[in-house]
């Protein structure tokens, strides 16, 4: 028996020993001292030894129990101890780690001038409106006084997925939308993506735009102005100043392309402005009265203005930037310069 019982705890040390995991080391433990366990069984068997030998025999047993117990403790400790210590050694935090290496992302010039014009909108008041780059013929050009035969549709070619739905080309598109669903006063500016069929140096078939509308009583040209000229002045410096040109737009009457004087060389003219001191940013005007009304707003009640802007232009401008391509190549080192 006691020859039984050293073989017993001989086995065990050895296997407990080489156990890597804590699940080998519990399926000993189920082995040696579970239920129907091999040491339980020695203890059970204890009432069919001879009551001389039942003093030494069961001390020896119990020996036994706790030898292989207080070894299974220990190997679990340790094997627990060294689980933690791998978790925490795959979860530190080198401090000692230089950032300096590390390549840290800049904001793209565009989405400077975005967040730049938002801004300065917001600060006067303005909501941003946001609406799909797949838009409704209805929105993106009828209700903006531009009928399907319009000869003005030429300059705005586009994408269209079946009749009526289209890759808009402008953002006013949100303008309708927003008339047709909200009573006046509305003051708002809906950036996003437009498609149009130009490529060239400062031309590209997709570009961003930001629009704005203002509709209210007794809105007028004069109100464009000021507005446009504070604008240009938070934008490039407080010495800006504002001029409109007549112009065209189905929308817009009258209707205005808006320069501002050359940022680089103050209006004495320069390469950036061409010579004459002048840089067109953006176009404008009154909202074209059929407009209102078409989107269930009181022309004899209501005025609005309209302005629009090419986030890329405004970029190139103020940048220094030659041609319109380079900000789409995403050349990080060029992207790297905005930092
Ligand atoms: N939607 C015009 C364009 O994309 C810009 C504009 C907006 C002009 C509002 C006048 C008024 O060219």
């Amino acid at each position: 028996m006691k020859e039984k019982i050293n073989q017993l705890i001989e086995q065990a040390t050895q296997r407990i020993k080489e156990s890597q995991d804590v699940n080998s080391i519990n399926d000993l433990k189920v082995q040696y001292l579970g239920k129907a366990g091999e040491i339980t069984a020695l203890l059970k068997g204890m009432k069919d030894v001879p009551n001389e030998q039942k003093p030494e025999i069961g001390k020896y047993v119990n020996k036994a129990r706790d030898t292989i117990t207080d070894l299974i403790q220990a190997k679990m400790n340790e094997l627990q101890q060294k689980a933690m210590n791998a978790k925490m050694m795959k979860e530190q935090i080198d401090i000692t780690y230089d950032e300096k290496d590390a390549t840290r992302g800049s904001l793209h010039p565009c989405t400077l001038v975005i967040d730049e014009v938002l801004d300065i909108f917001t600060g006067m008041g303005f909501t941003v409106a946001n609406g799909p780059e797949i838009e409704m013929d209805k929105f993106n050009f009828q209700l903006l006084n531009i009928p399907k035969d319009h000869p003005s549709r030429d300059m705005q070619d586009t994408f269209y997925a079946g009749e009526d739905l289209l890759l808009r080309t402008q953002t006013s598109a949100v303008q309708a939308r927003t008339m047709i669903n909200t009573k006046p006063p509305i003051k708002l500016v809906c950036p996003g993506k437009v498609y149009r069929p130009d490529y060239d140096a400062t031309h590209s078939p997709m570009f961003q735009q930001i629009e704005g509308l203002v509709v209210d009583k007794h809105v007028t040209l004069c109100d464009l102005k000021g507005l446009l000229e504070l604008f240009a002045q938070k934008l490039f410096n407080e010495k800006t100043k504002v001029r409109f040109r007549p112009s065209y737009f189905p929308f817009t009457e009258p209707s205005v392309e808006v320069d501002v004087t050359c940022s680089v060389c103050h209006g004495v003219g320069c390469r950036i402005c061409k010579g004459t001191g002048w840089i067109e940013i953006l176009g404008a005007g009154v909202v074209n009265p059929k407009v209102l009304d078409s989107c269930g707003i009181d022309s004899t009640k209501y005025s609005g203005l309209a302005f629009g802007l090419g986030v890329e232009r405004i970029a190139m401008i103020k940048y220094g930037i030659p041609d319109i391509r380079i900000l789409f190549e995403n050349d990080s080192r060029f992207l790297k310069s905005f930092k």
